[in-house]
């Protein structure tokens, strides 16, 4: 194939194959897309060995971009997948390949994501772009990690070179950046809550399921190594029965924390303690315990002027027989004290503590192992911030799903199946009642004898 600017049919492409990139890169199309054909590809001028391809030959408006033998895009003929025009997520198990994210949002939590990714700590991963609708952080942080820089969305989905969106905008903003993300072909990584209603959530997952792509909720503290060993203990039975469950977040939240940004704290677009900073604990309760049955909840506004509550207790009735408790308040002064877990079964009790339940506190087994020394010996350490050291092996996860198609251990079912619980907490501190979770049908005909 030359290299000149000219239109080429695909069975030049199939004699290329094997002596040059962009032979490779066709044959790898066609085989992932699963066409039979590429009737054409063109020479572009956007780089030294890009091409692209339009067309397949059922007249459908397949595309194609090619550098070298690494397709950034394409898209599928609408006979088999049902629909015109839609972009489809990237092919990203080829040898070599690396994700390349984009960040939505560059404010607090960027600074973690951006550290991360930009700074080569993630394998087979790199930052390619950042977006802010405030120009001055998308530059500030564009310029630190040598990125490009938007503060227009529709010019960085645009981007062909995005494989994946880390959505780090308000909580209450996360539906519309994701589903956005979702209909421009991006894989999506959305911080929690992923969104404030189950009908935002339900829409976020149908876009992903429609577009192909995956959706990812970060639940970083699932990854605390002590957190990863205590499931391991509860996989292999080793508590027996469980009997009850307590998370406890108690942090210190002030005015300034919440005036720093106008959608703290409003119902809107962030929610109080349950459903931002215990909004982790209480999906890791619901992890090792399983399904709820019921909740009841009371909660105060005890120490800022926000909308939302800065203080919460609870009460659950599991599905396996155990009870929980959520302990959660913003309200402690003058400094953090705690985010733990504590797991008590009828053959053992451990209770992870810290300040980002990232530190062994109590590690007793009645039928002890060799192993549970060292357990104990190495994973008692409190990180330096209430993020803990989750966020980085969490990554490694989502590359490691997107490299070799495997399922997320937090998708975007199991960030709604979080937020149903968190929104029956909130019926039950509006109504004072205990409120039963999943859906019991009361008109239905079905297996009803008339
Ligand atoms: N996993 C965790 O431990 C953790 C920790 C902190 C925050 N979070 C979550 O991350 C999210 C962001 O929190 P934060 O503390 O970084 O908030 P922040 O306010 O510091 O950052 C949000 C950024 O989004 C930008 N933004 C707002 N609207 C936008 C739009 N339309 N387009 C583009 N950018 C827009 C803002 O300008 C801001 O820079 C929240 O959902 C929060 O719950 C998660």
């Amino acid at each position: 194939m030359t290299e000149d600017r000219q239109t080429q049919s695909i069975s030049i492409a199939h004699r290329q194959s094997g002596r040059g990139d962009i032979g490779n890169g066709i044959h790898r199309w066609v085989r992932t897309a699963g066409l039979r054909s590429v009737p054409s590809i063109t020479k572009t001028d956007a780089g030294p060995k890009t091409w692209s391809g339009t067309g397949c030959r059922r007249g459908c408006a397949g595309n194609i971009v090619l550098i070298g033998n690494e397709f950034l895009e394409y898209t599928l003929c609408c006979q088999r997948l049902g629909k015109h025009n839609q972009p489809v997520a990237r092919d990203c198990r080829e040898e070599g390949r690396m994700i390349r994210f984009g960040l939505l949002g560059c404010g607090r939590i960027a600074k973690r994501h951006s550290e991360l990714l930009g700074g080569n700590n993630i394998e087979r991963a790199s930052l390619v772009a950042v977006c802010d609708n405030v120009k001055s952080r998308a530059d500030a942080l564009g310029a630190k990690f040598n990125v490009q820089a938007y503060d227009d969305l529709d010019a960085f989905l645009a981007r062909k070179d995005i494989d994946a969106v880390a959505v780090l905008t308000p909580s209450g903003m996360h539906p519309q950046h994701a589903i956005a993300c979702a209909r421009a072909g991006k894989h999506v990584v959305v911080e929690k809550p992923m969104a404030l209603r189950l009908q935002d959530a339900d829409d976020m997952i149908r876009a992903c399921d429609e577009a192909g792509v995956k959706l990812f909720v970060v639940k970083q503290n699932r990854f605390n190594v002590p957190v990863v060993k205590a499931r391991e203990a509860l996989d292999a039975g080793r508590f027996g029965r469980l009997i009850l469950g307590t998370v406890r977040v108690r942090w210190c939240r002030d005015q300034a924390y919440y005036d720093q940004d106008a959608w703290r704290g409003t119902w809107a677009y962030d929610g109080g303690v349950l459903t931002n900073q215990a909004s982790h604990h209480i999906d890791m309760l619901e992890w090792f315990f399983g399904d709820v049955v019921s909740v009841h909840a009371r909660a105060t506004t005890a120490m800022v002027k926000v909308e939302t509550e800065d203080t919460a207790v609870a009460t659950l009735k599991f599905r396996n027989g155990a009870l929980g408790i959520i302990e959660a308040t913003t309200a402690v002064r003058p400094k953090d004290l705690e985010g733990s877990l504590s797991i008590l079964g009828e053959k053992g009790t451990v209770e992870i503590a810290g300040f980002a339940v990232n530190q062994i506190r109590h590690w007793n087994f009645i039928e002890e192992l060799p192993s549970d020394k060292v357990v104990v010996e190495n994973f008692s350490v409190n990180p330096p911030n209430v993020y803990g050291f989750g966020h980085q092996a969490y990554y490694q996860h989502v590359v490691d799903c997107l490299l070799h198609q495997r399922a997320a251990l937090v998708d975007g079912l199991q960030g709604r199946k979080s937020l149903e619980l968190i929104s029956a907490l909130y019926e039950s501190i509006e109504t004072g009642q205990e409120v039963a979770l999943r859906f019991e049908p009361r008109r239905s005909r079905l297996g009803v004898i008339s």
